[in-house]
């Protein structure tokens, strides 16, 4: 079967890379051969072996009938929406890493999959080579998901795990992480949350069957976090983590990413540098994690590539499965991130002591550094949080993901 990809960037070089390389191994498992037809790049790549099946016109690729899988891995909203709409309406699967396309029109994609008879599919959207998506939208069908706590940016994690463990500098640990390929073109999508909270929706979206929009997903990134925040970690046992949370609970669904205290014995703690993980936990199956690769050439392209073999088998008919879109358009109850509930380390200036036990009552004292008052809050809502720091000089304050 013939297939095409659109962008030979990292992501598109390393496809075109596993599908040459594990050829033989892809066609035993699929049951067919997937030769690349075409590479659609703007660019030229002289003496690259691409240059044999180099395009730079899309139509190429649309009007060629023999061309049933395409691969989009080119990023954005604009052209990738474009091409990817047209390829489906053609009756073409599409495979994607596009998280932000997928975020923003996966809905409108899936359906017009539906109705042409292919598939639009995204599992190295969330999680780079983690096989995520798939498992949720299958093996974990007889359970209801309450919750998942993920960390889902590894060019994110990887500056946090060198700022802890090698004292690194916030710029040189992101200048490291971008060196190796792991960072968006702008890394502000990674550092302000934008990247996590995309594949936040998505995951949320599939879990609640229902639209979980971007604007549903409060993030914050991890700019604001200090050396001196790891030291409060390191006094309690624990590391700073920028997590995805999503609970569902009377049919309602809260998600949100921000900086949280994981502490030592919560399983998220030892995944380190740019590893991915989730914590998902089912009604009848409890916890499970999934953990691996979540950003970088070779581990995206690997579920871009499982996913092509998926849609090459759909398309020659060899698997009964159809698209079936994972949530509908129709918008899902969200709870309002003021009823969210989290315990919170906050560190106030030392004068500030009388009035932060006044304001928040029932705390627990963490071993200061100088001049600072540091506590554990209880667990409260974030309005309760905001009333009660109202008045006060707080210097941070980060989520505690542990209860005692
Ligand atoms: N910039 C992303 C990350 C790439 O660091 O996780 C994978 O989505």
């Amino acid at each position: 079967m013939k297939v095409a990809i659109m962008g030979y960037g990292t992501v598109g070089s390393g496809v075109f890379e596993v599908l040459n390389t594990n050829k033989d191994i892809i066609a035993k498992k699929a049951g067919l051969e997937l030769e690349i037809g075409y590479v659609l790049d703007l660019r030229d790549f002289p003496g690259d072996p691409v240059e044999s099946v180099l395009t730079h016109d899309v139509n190429d690729i649309i009007n060629d009938p023999e061309v049933k899988v395409v691969a989009e891995v080119m990023g954005g909203v604009g052209a990738a929406y474009k091409f990817t709409k047209a390829a489906l309406e053609a009756g073409k699967s599409v495979c994607t890493s596009n998280k932000e396309l997928v975020a923003t029109r996966g809905c409108e994609l899936m359906k017009i999959a539906q109705e042409h008879g292919c598939r639009y599919l995204f599992e190295a959207s969330v999680g780079g080579g983690i096989p995520l998506i798939r498992p949720i939208m299958t093996a974990l069908h007889g359970d209801d998901i309450v919750h998942m706590k993920s960390i889902l940016n590894g060019t994110t994690n990887y500056i946090l795990t060198r700022m802890s463990e090698a004292g690194a500098a916030f710029s040189e640990a992101l200048a490291e992480a971008q060196q190796k390929g792991y960072a968006e073109a702008d890394p502000t999508a990674d550092v302000e949350g934008h990247d996590a909270m995309r594949k936040t929706s998505i995951l949320a979206s599939i879990v609640e069957g229902k639209l979980v929009s971007c604007d549903d997903v409060h993030t914050e990134g991890i700019s604001a976090v200090t050396a001196t925040d790891f030291k409060y970690a390191r006094k309690l046992h624990a590391g700073v983590k920028l997590l995805s949370v999503i609970s569902r609970e009377n049919g309602r669904v809260s998600a949100m990413v921000a900086p949280f205290l994981v502490r030592e014995d919560n399983e998220l703690y030892g995944v380190k540098g740019v590893k991915n993980a989730s914590l998902i936990c089912g009604n009848a199956v409890g916890d499970i994690m999934f953990y691996g690769s979540g950003a970088g050439k070779l581990p995206t392209a690997s579920a871009v590539v499982a996913d092509m073999a998926e849609a090459a088998q759909c398309m020659a008919e060899l698997s009964a499965s159809k698209q079936v879109p994972a949530w509908t358009e129709e918008k899902a109850d969200i709870v309002p991130f003021d009823e969210i509930k989290n315990a919170s380390l906050v560190r106030v200036a030392a004068a500030d002591e009388q009035a932060a036990r006044k304001a928040f009552g029932d705390i627990r004292e963490v071993a200061p550094v100088e001049g600072e008052f540091a506590f554990i809050t209880a667990v409260m809502s974030e309005k309760d949080y905001n009333k009660a720091a109202q008045g006060l000089n707080v210097i941070s304050r980060i989520r505690v993901d542990f209860k005692d």
